[in-house]
């Protein structure tokens, strides 16, 4: 692992890759456009398509040709098979990807904090836990991912603080999704932590037709990174965002990010 040039580190981010049994090579231009363009790269869930492990080998195989400090979090896609844990170790194991779950890790200065997420929709119309006993399940799953990552949030000191959800935390970068379908796609619930501790960026997936970037309530940049999306928005472009952070600031302040080059 080689130290950045700079003051700065470049983050490459991408979600929903959906990697298939029959996905060997296809993941190589991307990968080896980020591998010449970043210092991090950051997976936002939706690793695979069915979340078996014959899947997880096929991508370990890809991502370890990328000689960078590689971070992910999972998707709702990588539970499908109900076997995440051997998802997880396969791509720790054979390709040395940090998948975050509640957890933080600073890398090159900057901190990265993971989660999955979780749905339930945003703002005033959010599920509430009232009722019968599965809706208020289904509400204690999302309260319990934006708890894990409120306290791996609060593990970071470092200026510059990286979010990486699957979920999306706001409702702005869902927006051009079929409306009915925008309880699926994220919960407010996330965004809480975002604005109570210091973040530079976030980055999501997994709305799949949604909106590139829009902001938290309290200003803290928010990208769907959903590769989908990316072709979609930049038809011939690379497939991921770059983005500059900077790794040290006034004190206090989180650091700003800024784009690095436009390899969408
Ligand atoms: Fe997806
Ligand atoms: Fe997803």
């Amino acid at each position: 692992m080689t130290e950045p040039r700079s003051r700065s580190i470049r983050v490459a981010a991408v979600g929903d890759l959906h990697c298939t049994k029959t996905s060997e090579g296809a993941f190589q231009p991307l990968f080896a456009k980020i591998a010449e363009s970043a210092d991090v790269m950051v997976l936002c869930g939706d690793l695979t398509d069915y979340g078996t492990a014959e899947e997880a080998r096929v991508l370990a195989r890809e991502v370890a040709t990328v000689k960078l400090p590689k971070l992910a979090v999972l998707g709702n896609h990588d539970f499908e098979s109900s076997v995440p844990d051997e998802v997880v170790h396969i791509l720790s194991e054979t390709a040395g990807v940090t998948v975050l779950d509640g957890t933080a890790i600073e890398v090159l200065g900057v901190g990265f904090a993971g989660v999955k997420g979780f749905a339930g929709g945003f703002g005033e119309r959010a599920l509430q836990s009232w009722g019968e006993e599965p809706i208020k399940a289904f509400v204690r799953a999302a309260l319990d991912e934006s708890l894990k990552l409120e306290s791996a949030l609060a593990r970071l000191r470092t200026p510059g603080r990286v979010a990486l959800l699957h979920y999306a935390p706001i409702a702005a970068t869902v927006e051009s999704e079929p409306v009915e379908i925008y309880p699926f796609l994220g919960s407010s619930r996330l965004e809480e932590p975002l604005n109570r501790y210091p973040v530079s960026m976030v980055f999501h997936g997994h709305a799949h037709r949604g909106t590139l970037q829009a902001r938290t309530i309290n200003g803290v940049p928010v990208y769907n990174v959903a590769k989908p999306l990316l072709e979609r928005s930049h038809p011939g472009g690379d497939g991921f965002f770059v983005y500059e952070l900077p790794r040290e600031t006034s004190e206090g302040r989180p650091a700003e990010p800024t784009e690095a080059a436009p390899h969408y």
